[in-house]
């Protein structure tokens, strides 16, 4: 192997090994794990279709404000969010606000 080569070869296994342990990721894949329990009533990625209300492209701090008020038990109306908002902690929700509000309407 030509030395350039070599030199390439190292260089590229550089920028895989900084990719992959960035913390920065393009994509909250931990977020959309979460996400996909979510779908069931709110639609893929949270286009939904039905009467659930979609998810996808809202403002993060209303959907933020919205799970943690529900976290919260509020308002009272709520028929399943109380339930569900319970279930993450507070850093999920802000990852899963934050999720939704990047997908596209
Ligand atoms: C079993 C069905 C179901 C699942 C699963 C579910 N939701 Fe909901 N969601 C609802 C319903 C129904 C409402 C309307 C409020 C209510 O009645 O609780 C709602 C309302 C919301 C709202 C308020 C939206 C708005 O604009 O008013 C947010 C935000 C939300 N859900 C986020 C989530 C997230 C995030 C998940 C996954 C962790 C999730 N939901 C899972 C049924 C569900």
């Amino acid at each position: 192997m030509s030395k350039s080569r070599v030199v390439l070869l190292a260089a590229l296994s550089a920028a895989v090994a900084t990719a992959i342990a960035s913390p920065v990721l393009a994509q909250d894949y931990k977020a959309r794990a979460w996400a996909a329990s979510c779908a069931a009533c709110h639609g893929t990625n949270g286009r939904s279709e039905g009467e659930i209300p979609a998810l996808a492209g809202k403002k993060k701090e209303d959907l933020l404000k919205k799970l943690k008020d529900a976290k919260a038990g509020e308002p009272k109306s709520l028929t399943v969010m109380h339930q569900h908002a319970k279930g993450y902690t507070d850093e999920q929700l802000e990852r899963l606000a934050d999720y939704f509000s990047k997908q596209p309407k």
